[in-house]
């Protein structure tokens, strides 16, 4: 296994250019399911999970012709249906491929995905809806057994919770549905619009693209025939990357953002001092002298995502005063908690709140990844602890930013990834 030896102190400056966003492409590299013809992908994000949910492709039968950022996809030729415990344990997005299975070949069986260190992840949600459209749902021995040999057919879908994965497939079930589906309490994330562009693109009737409710006229089992797609830049690498400058002090300036999709970070940040130059695509940050500390609640988008209450809790440790996060997305996510306190970081957690001390100084130390956020954060904290910070299990952080250690190697920060010996 690897780790990143990150040695403190350094100012960044300079550019990065943001990759295209792994949850834009994750569901849409699933989408691709529903046609039977050739499909052009560009800007995919060169990290683990896109290269996984691509071998899951060729072992439905699919084949994909991959070259870091850019995929050429065929699924005219898919000869199962079964997404094994294998590939769904490394990656439990794997589950976006329930829905255009099922409603492409009228069965398919998708091993259950299993919790994560975030939080028990269920997809009960997922499957009562499918149900709602007519499937039959089995689960035995770890797989989900879903049928529908009539084809699907167009239902109204209340999500009791907003879910961005629960979306995202029953759009896509819905596309190849006989009928009109409705779906209420719909995710809006950027992430979830593309995917519905890249469906209406394809001749798909979509109304309410970016809104709680979307309504969408089947195909009837008819396959879709994709224009290329281009990802959206990774609204939270651009993120991550905005903390890293205001943690270390430092004005560096983002290349391929959109800013829109960012307000709620840059909003917080500008809470905290700071101040930016904001283009069509890129961003300079300004961080102040000394950082405000910080309060903020995840929350579905547009409000703040929880995929960047890591980072932010990170640059709060440096702030002057204290601050409060509340996670209310996921029971589980404050993993970075204790190793953040392990480099002397003064937080305290009482169920989905964490209080935030702000501290002078962080101190160099062994410390263990153990989601792909939280270690983002680590690694954040590493950039201004002194001495030197070996942040371990770093395949966590691989799974979703792509080169971090090199783009922020280019900032000016003093970060290796190394071996470890035992
Ligand atoms: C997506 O996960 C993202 N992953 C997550 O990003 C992100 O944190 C999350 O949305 C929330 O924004 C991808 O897009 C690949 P949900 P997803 O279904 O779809 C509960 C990252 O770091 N729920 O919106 O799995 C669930 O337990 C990852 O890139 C049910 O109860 O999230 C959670 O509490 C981490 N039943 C809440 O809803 C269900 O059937 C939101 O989950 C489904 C979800």
């Amino acid at each position: 296994m690897d780790y990143l030896e990150i040695k403190g102190g350094k100012k960044l400056s300079g550019n990065v250019t943001i990759s295209g966003a792994k949850n834009a492409a994750l569901p849409i590299i699933a989408a691709t399911i529903l046609s039977d013809k050739e499909i052009t992908l560009t800007n995919l994000p060169n990290v683990v999970d896109i290269r996984t949910l691509l071998k899951l492709l060729t072992m439905l039968g699919g084949t994909v012709d991959h070259d870091k950022t850019v995929a050429k996809i065929n699924n005219g030729s898919i000869t199962s249906t079964k997404a094994v415990y294998e590939i769904v344990s490394q990656m439990r997005a794997s589950i976006l491929v329930l829905g255009p299975l099922l409603a492409r070949f009228g069965e398919c069986e998708v091993s259950l995905p299993g919790g994560c260190a975030i939080g028990q992840r269920p997809i009960d949600l997922h499957l009562k809806a499918l149900e709602t459209m007519g499937a039959k749902i089995e689960i035995k021995g770890g797989y989900v057994h879903a049928m529908a040999p009539e084809g699907l057919h167009g239902a109204n879908i209340i999500f009791d919770k907003i879910t961005v994965g629960g979306t995202e497939n029953i759009v896509m079930a819905a596309a190849l549905a006989k009928g009109t589906t409705t779906i209420i309490n719909a995710a809006k994330e950027p992430e979830v619009v593309q995917l519905c562009e890249m469906i209406a693109d394809a001749g798909v009737k979509i109304e309410g693209i970016g809104t709680n409710e979307l309504t969408i006229h089947g195909t009837d089992r008819e396959p879709l025939n994709f224009k290329t797609v281009d990802i959206i830049p990774d609204r939270i690498e651009a993120g991550t990357y905005l903390c890293a400058g205001a943690i270390t002090h430092s004005s560096i300036t983002l290349n391929k953002v959109n800013p829109q999709h960012i307000r709620t970070s840059t909003d917080k940040l500008e809470s905290m001092g700071c101040t930016f130059d904001i283009g069509e695509d890129t961003m300079t940050i300004y961080p102040p002298k000394e950082l405000k500390p910080v309060d903020l609640t995840t929350m579905e988008y547009p409000g703040f995502p929880t995929d960047m209450q890591a980072q932010f809790m990170a640059v709060a440790v440096m702030s002057k005063g204290e601050s409060l996060i509340e996670e209310r997305l996921f029971e589980n996510r404050f993993m970075h908690v204790s190793e953040l306190n392990r480099l002397g970081a003064d937080i305290w957690l009482k169920g989905s709140i964490a209080a935030v001390k702000g501290v002078d100084e962080l101190y160099g130390a062994d410390i263990m990844a153990t989601d792909l956020r939280a270690s983002s954060a680590l690694v954040l904290a590493a950039l201004v602890a002194e001495g030197t910070t070996n942040v371990h299990r770093i395949y966590h952080l691989d799974r979703g930013y792509d080169d971090l250690e090199g783009k922020l190697s280019g900032l000016g920060a003093d970060i290796t990834r190394k071996r470890e010996s035992r």
